[in-house]
């Protein structure tokens, strides 16, 4: 049993980052005909570290279901990032419990992921939710295999370590796709914005060495993938905690040169974008036009109380430059709303940023105090109503511009990455653009993973419908 400590969570030392060169195999007999149930919350790194974890689960002889109720091992890789995931994963373990009383006495329920890594969770799990066998952080995927082969069926085994991480190589993935791959280049963060439990949950920032990450991407591009995107909480501030390393406009190049069609990277952090990144981004085609660029407030006062290491005006301007220097590019943010005691001028400020970049899209978030953060213990005189009035307004606005920017595709032929049949007419398929827009049209399931030409007819804030141009 190792529990979570947020002191430990927290703490940043200069010891170097260990790299792991993985080599263990297991008996695929051990767990022979048992089957996994996984369901995944969160961030990309999450849908990526669930693709680790099936198929670690998967070399020991699970194979996977849809229903929950078929299971004989149910994990839950959950998400931290604001309080509304506690309810979520709350609501799901009382279905997990259901089974385990009423169908299969022998389920094995187990939670992960970045709420694993929280002091109050564990603590709670531990004293209300003895029937959850086994807890395992973000540190502990790796030894997923052993936790379940070593189980004891009589004890709640709870393993989470708050370090600062490791990296592991030669780890090895059971992707959900089959032409769209995720690459991290980094793991963990160390910018300690201060709303953000990021820090805490995924340990320090871990660059992956190039080498490695370069060998990944031309993996994937010999089995056939069309695209790749590069993962990480700041993925231009990679190399920065490894000496003699590429920086990320070089790493950027250098995955570029290895041929795949389509290469894309989340997230970017303002303070950290060069304009090295911009030539880079600009000069080479299988580069997507696409940044995704979190804003999170416009006001400077509110930006230096998140400690996010930059004023609106600069990211306005960096803003603009990335516009004028790659063609056709669109951008896309976060924002917070009601950060403690924002004021309706620090809100007009982030609305005065929306109407001068007119965002392509953005996600919008009421700030939620999450525990052991700085702004956690900010006394905060705004109201909840206040907030979800803020809110309402900025989503309008952001809406009308996400409109406004897909008008400007109609007519227009677009390259388009068919990703699957459309759920609500199956007489459709669904894909994206180079620059991230939703496309519906047309099509039938031999269109998957293939990027086709589609003429662009009407165009709704959230997504664009086309045909198929032969
Ligand atoms: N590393 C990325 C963001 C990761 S979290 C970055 O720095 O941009 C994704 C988004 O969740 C953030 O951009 C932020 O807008 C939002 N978020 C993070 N913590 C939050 C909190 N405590 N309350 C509300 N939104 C939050
Ligand atoms: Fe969180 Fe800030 Fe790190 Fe993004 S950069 S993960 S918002 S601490
Ligand atoms: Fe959530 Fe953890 Fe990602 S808190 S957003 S799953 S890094």
């Amino acid at each position: 049993m190792n529990l979570p400590n947020i002191n430990d969570a927290r703490k940043r030392t200069d010891k170097k980052t260990e790299y792991i060169y993985l080599d263990k195999d297991y008996d695929k007999n051990i767990f022979n005909g048992k089957k996994y149930y996984l369901k995944t919350y969160g961030c990309q790194m999450n849908v990526h570290d669930s693709e680790e974890i099936a198929a670690r689960l998967e070399s020991i002889g699970f194979t996977k279901v849809e229903d929950l109720e078929k299971a004989d091992l149910v994990i839950l890789n959950t998400c931290a990032i604001r309080e509304n995931a506690h309810d979520k994963l709350y609501g799901f373990l009382g279905r997990c419990k259901h089974v385990k009383t009423s169908i299969n006495k022998d389920l094995i329920i187990a939670i992960c992921g970045c709420m694993a890594q929280e002091e109050n969770v564990c603590n709670f799990i531990k004293e209300k939710h003895p029937y959850v066998d086994l807890v395992f952080g973000t540190h502990n995927i790796c030894d997923l295999e052993e936790l379940l082969i070593n189980k004891d069926n009589n004890k709640q085994n709870i393993e989470v370590y708050s370090c600062e991480g490791n990296v592991y190589e030669n780890i090895k993935y059971s992707r959900d796709s089959k032409f769209k791959g995720w690459v991290n280049i980094q793991y963990g963060c160390d910018k300690f914005c201060t709303y953000c439990i990021v820090p805490y949950t995924r340990g320090k920032q871990r660059s992956r060495k190039s080498v490695d990450i370069i060998k990944e991407v031309e993996e994937l591009v010999k089995d056939g993938y069309i695209e790749v995107t590069l993962l990480g909480q700041n993925v231009n501030a990679y190399g920065k905690d490894l000496d003699g390393e590429l920086n990320f406009a070089e790493l950027l190049q250098k995955v570029a040169d290895t041929g795949i069609k389509r290469l894309r990277f989340v997230t970017s952090h303002p303070w950290d974008f060069t304009d090295d990144m911009i030539s880079v981004i600009a000069k080479n085609d299988n580069i997507m036009p696409y940044v995704h660029l979190p804003l999170q407030s416009g006001s400077d006062r509110i930006l230096k109380l998140m400690g996010r290491r930059y004023t609106k005006e600069e990211y306005i301007s960096l803003f603009n430059k990335i516009k004028e220097n790659v063609d056709n590019v669109s951008i896309t943010t976060d924002i917070i709303v009601g950060f403690p005691n924002e004021t309706v001028e620090d809100f007009n400020e982030t609305l005065d940023v929306v109407n001068t970049c007119k965002f392509d899209s953005a996600f919008t978030f009421i700030y939620s105090p999450r525990e052991g953060t700085p702004a956690a213990k900010m006394v905060d005189e705004v109201s909840l109503e206040e907030k979800e009035k803020r809110l309402y307004e900025l989503n309008d606005l952001i809406n009308n511009y996400s409109l406004l920017n897909n008008k400007k595709y109609l007519g227009k032929v677009v390259e388009v990455l068919v990703e699957g049949i459309n759920e609500k007419d199956n007489s459709k398929v669904f894909g994206y653009t180079d620059t991230m827009k939703l496309v519906n049209f047309e099509g039938s399931i031999d269109l998957v993973g293939k990027l086709v030409n589609v003429e662009i007819t009407d165009a709704k804030s959230f997504s664009l419908d086309g045909k198929i141009k032969e």
